[in-house]
This record gives C-alpha cells, sequence and structure tokens, in this order.
C-alpha cells in the first residue's frame, strides 16, 4: 500500500508536514492521515480492476472519519455499511446512496426504513429471518428492496481467528449450500429483488488463494441460480487484502486482480469489492507522547499517553504494530521498552519488547493506525478520545476535536437531590 510516511533531517514526516509540529499543535494522543496516502490506496483498486464492471465499496468500519469518508466520495467511492450511524455518515460526506451496501447480520427495522428511503444499492441479507423482516419491510414503505445474500463459503482465510469470518463456525452468512433453497424462496417475495451474492471471509488475509477461493464457489452458486432461472447482476468478494504491520509479505492489489479477474472473463455480473482496511491502514498513524520511563528490575517501560480506548487492536488481537520516535536525533541510549498506557489494565499496551532510544517527553508514531483505529476507541477510564487531523500536502485540516470532559458526560444525569437526607 502507498506509504507518504519520509524522514528528513531525523524527522519523520507526513506528507511534506513534520509530525512533531502536529503533535505539538494539536496535542497527543492524536491520529493523522494523510489525504496523498487514502486516495492512492482507493485508486489502486481503481486501476487494478481496469474494464472489470466494478463497485468498490469502501468499508466504512475501518475509518469512519466524515473527512476520510468525503476524501473517497469525491473519488467516486461506493460504500459498505453495518448500520444506520454508518449510513447518515456517508450521506453526510456527500456519499452516493445509489453505491451503498448494508452488511450486519442485525438490520432493524427502523434501519431498514431508513436505507430504504434514501435508496441505496442493496442489502447484503445475512439471514433468513432478516429477509423476512425487510421483505415486510419493504411492503409497508411500499417499495422493493434490492438483495444479495450473504454466503458463508466455509474458506479458512488463515487469520486471527476474531477477524476470521468465513468459516462454518462463524456467525455471520448463510450457509453456501442452503443458499439455493433461501434464494428461491427469496425469489417469490413480492417486496425482494434479487440483485447479487456477497461473502466476507476474513480480514487482515495476507495471501490471495483464500479469496480465489471463495469466488470459485460463488460463482458454482450464480450458476446453479441461473440454472433455475435467478440472474443475479452482482458478486460481491467482500474485504479487501491486509496491510504490512511487521513483516508480512503482503501481495499488491495488481497481483489479487490478476489471479481474480480472469475467473470473471465472459460474465456479465459487476463485481462488488469492501475494502477498507488496505484503503486506511497505512494512510495513519497514532500519535503519542512518552510520559514517564520506569524500570522494574529488569523490565523497562515507556509510559505514553495513548491507551488501549485509543488504540485497541494490540490488546484485543495481539496486533503487531511498528512504534517509532518522531525525532530520531536523541542522545538516550537505545533500551528494551515495554511501550504501555494509562489505563487500568495488564493489557493496556500498544507494543512490548521494541527497542527504542527515547526518554520523557519524547513523542512516538504508532504505524499503520489509520485503519480499526479511532472507530474502536472508546471513554474507558473517562478519557477523552484523541483529535484526529488530516494532512494534504503542506496542510494540516483538524478534522475530529479532542473531546472534553463536557463531551464525557453528555446525556448523563445527576439523580434528583433526596429532601429527607437519605
Ligand atoms: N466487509 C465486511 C462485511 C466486513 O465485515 C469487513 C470487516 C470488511 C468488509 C472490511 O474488511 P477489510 O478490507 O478491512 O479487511 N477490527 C479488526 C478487523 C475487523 C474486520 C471486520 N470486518 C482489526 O482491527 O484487525
Amino acid at each position: 500500500m502507498y506509504n507518504t510516511v519520509s524522514t528528513q533531517n531525523h524527522r519523520l514526516y507526513l506528507e511534506d508536514v513534520a509530525l512533531e509540529q502536529v503533535a505539538t499543535q494539536f496535542g497527543t494522543p492524536c491520529y493523522v492521515y494523510s489525504k496523498a496516502a487514502l486516495v492512492k490506496n482507493y485508486q489502486a483498486y481503481q486501476a487494478a480492476l481496469g474494464d472489470q464492471k466494478h463497485l468498490i465499496c469502501y468499508a466504512v468500519k475501518a475509518n469512519s472519519n466524515i473527512a476520510v469518508l468525503q476524501t473517497l466520495a469525491a473519488l467516486g467511492a461506493g460504500f459498505d455499511i453495518v448500520s444506520a450511524g454508518e449510513l447518515e455518515r456517508v450521506l453526510m460526506a456527500g456519499g452516493d446512496p445509489a453505491k451503498i451496501v448494508f452488511s450486519g447480520v442485525a438490520k432493524t427495522a427502523g434501519e431498514m426504513r431508513r436505507a430504504l428511503e434514501v435508496g441505496i444499492h442493496c442489502f447484503n441479507v445475512e439471514s433468513e429471518a432478516e429477509l423476512d423482516l425487510l421483505n415486510r419491510t419493504a411492503a409497508e414503505a411500499g417499495c422493493v428492496a434490492s438483495v444479495s445474500m450473504r454466503v458463508n463459503p466455509d474458506v479458512d482465510a488463515k487469520t486471527h481467528p476474531y477477524i476470521s469470518t468465513g468459516l462454518k463456525e462463524n456467525k455471520f452468512g448463510v450457509d453456501i449450500n442452503l443458499a439455493p433453497a433461501i434464494y428461491e424462496r427469496a425469489a417469490k417475495m413480492t417486496n425482494i429483488s434479487l440483485v447479487g451474492v456477497d461473502c466476507h471471509i476474513g480480514s487482515q488475509i495476507t495471501e490471495i488463494t483464500p479469496f480465489i477461493d471463495a469466488m470459485d464457489r460463488l460463482l458454482l452458486l450464480v450458476d446453479q441460480l441461473k440454472d433455475h432461472g435467478i440472474q443475479l447482476q452482482h458478486i460481491d468478494i467482500g474485504g479487501g487484502l491486509g496491510v504490512h504491520y511487521q513483516n508480512e509479505d503482503v501481495p499488491s492489489v495488481d497481483d489479487y486482480m490478476a489471479q481474480l479477474l480472469p475467473r470473471l472473463e465472459g460474465r456479465q455480473e459487476m463485481l462488488v469489492m469492501e475494502p477498507g482496511r488496505s484503503i486506511t491502514a497505512n494512510a495513519g498513524l497514532l500519535l503519542t507522547q512518552v510520559q514517564f520511563i520506569k524500570s522494574n528490575g529488569d523490565k523497562n517501560f515507556a509510559i505514553v499517553d495513548a491507551a488501549m480506548n485509543d488504540m485497541l487492536r494490540p490488546a484485543l488481537y495481539q496486533a503487531w504494530m511498528d512504534i517509532q520516535p518522531l525525532n530520531t536525533d536523541s542522545s538516550s541510549a537505545e533500551r528494551q521498552y515495554d511501550v504501555v498506557g494509562p489505563v487500568c489494565e495488564t493489557g493496556d499496551f500498544l507494543g512490548k519488547d521494541r527497542n527504542l532510544t527515547i526518554a520523557a517527553g519524547d513523542y512516538l508514531a504508532l504505524f499503520s493506525a489509520g485503519a480499526y483505529g479511532f472507530v474502536m476507541s472508546s471513554n474507558y477510564n473517562s478519557r477523552g478520545r484523541a483529535a484526529e487531523v488530516m494532512i494534504d500536502g503542506a496542510e494540516t485540516h483538524k478534522i475530529r476535536a479532542r473531546e472534553t470532559f463536557d463531551d464525557l458526560v453528555r446525556g448523563e444525569q445527576l439523580l434528583p437531590v433526596s429532601t429527607e437526607g437519605h
């Protein structure tokens, strides 16, 4: 994936901006994104797809800041959403509703109504119960809902178990063997129009084979349905490629398409993709400042101001993410540190056993933090969520203010004070 990080005079830059300047101007912890990297990453999919009829639906869950969505909407991107909240974000950012696919195992009738009202491309339906509810909801709204069934192709994506979704044991989609019967039932529903089939086998996939296996299974199903008079208009292969965090050998989008597109040759169905991580991960960093250095016997800790509430991936998936100082012109000695946050949990770390040349007060960057970073942050320990900044060439734009105490208690209420003294 495209990288806009560089080192100049011992200082880390994102595009033309020194990250130390961002840290001092906006404070830490702070997420910072490169607009050029977002654009290039999206365009890599567009270019690799060439003449293939396609729709790239960026998976909003990876990074839903409205300025990020606006950047992608301006390039003509479609969007993969999983909630009414994500739908409103896309609309606010100028996204085209006709290019939205709506995924997720538990859409509510209210969410369905809103999506029907704005005219999304289709619902990625994950169960028969959902299909029934959608048919009823569309009937009440006096319209027809476009549907793709999410099938579970039972393919091992060879990724972390928490982000593997295409196995029979996962909660997602319907069993591909049961799909023909479900399609035939759906074809008889008055307020359902069958337009596609989709799957999503997992995330941070760094091999092409599982995607190809999944596509082959989808194609068998598509042909089987055609024999039964059901002609689909699109095939949605789900999320995109994994990214480089440590020493993964990640195939390029070109390599991926070189293997996938021949499978679709001579077919009329449009290819839909839902990449998230590969668009935003390497476009973003999390900036943090070392508060204290501490040694417990032979273990050294760099205690920083970013915590698991800001970036959950290391705690939740044991994810390894690179950590580097923003200024490498240091007189400190190199030592090995666990980089930990202020939250009262042993699992609150950003990285373990990292060799760093740092001192208290130094700024650090956590790399590849643009996907599943801010979006998974919380207010645990009553910590306000971080600021977000977009860099565009030499310009910096604040795209989300750091949360204040007022933000934290918004909507909370004290109980009425008792007059009886207890
Ligand atoms: N489509 C569907 C239906 C999905 O569930 C997902 C991700 C995507 C597309 C986007 O997949 P991607 O291109 O990003 O691989 N929080 C985890 C990742 C969870 C992914 C969930 N689904 C992490 O930080 O690694």
